[in-house]
């Protein structure tokens, strides 16, 4: 069991890895094997731009999950929000490495987001598992359909991205999943268009800063 003290290191440390970037993926990188495509700089600093926005999207994931996993009562739902939280540090570091292989970096604006995101989460957990399980699901689903979105922009050629898109598509299917599966409550629209407003912010300024 771990103390107070001891738990707030555990939590400083993921959140100072998180916004650094130091992550090691559990999973092998998707594509990994894949050729390169013969990209020409436009489309390459496009995907890059896309694959910032993707990684900025996991630094909010990491401090979303904390913040939940922080605000729950409920231990068994703790121990769901950091297994899934494990999975998309994968994202973390998949989307990572990808920029690096495009020559391009990660958003200046992380740290921000991951603040405003950590608040976020903590606030959608001290709301009652049904909504703090609701808020996950509607992440989720927004997330999955915006990683869609992606699949649609980038060049269909560039393999080695498309696969890490792919793969991070479906583990967002099975988060929304687990979270219907342990009785999110169903967000009211007003609340729905209110996140997708604030991740169209994140995602455009991520895109380009
Ligand atoms: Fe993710
Ligand atoms: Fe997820």
């Amino acid at each position: 069991m771990l103390s107070v003290v001891d738990r707030l290191i555990v939590e400083l440390d993921q959140g100072v890895r998180t916004i650094l970037g130091v992550h090691a993926s559990e999973r092998p990188k998707p594509g990994r094997d894949l050729p390169e495509a013969d990209l020409d700089d436009v489309s390459r600093r496009h995907a890059a731009g896309l694959m910032r926005v993707n990684h900025c999207g996991e630094v909010c994931a990491q401090a979303l999950y904390q913040g939940q996993a922080l605000a729950s009562q409920d231990d068994r739902l703790k121990r769901k929000l950091r297994s899934a939280a494990r999975e998309e540090e994968d994202h973390l570091a998949w989307t990572g490495s990808r920029i690096e292989e495009l020559g391009g970096r990660t958003s200046l604006l992380n740290p921000l987001w991951y603040v405003g995101s950590l608040a976020i989460g903590f606030a959608a957990g001290k709301a009652g598992d049904a909504w703090n399980l609701g808020f996950l699901k509607e992440t989720e689903r927004q997330v999955e359909r915006h990683l869609e979105g992606h699949l649609g922009r980038l060049e269909p050629d560039d393999a080695r991205t498309r696969a890490i898109v792919a793969q991070m598509k479906a583990d967002e299917a099975g988060h929304a999943q687990m979270a219907a599966r342990l009785g999110a409550r169903e967000l009211p629209f007003p609340v729905k268009r209110a996140m997708a407003a604030v991740a169209k912010v994140m995602t455009t300024l991520s895109y380009r800063v």
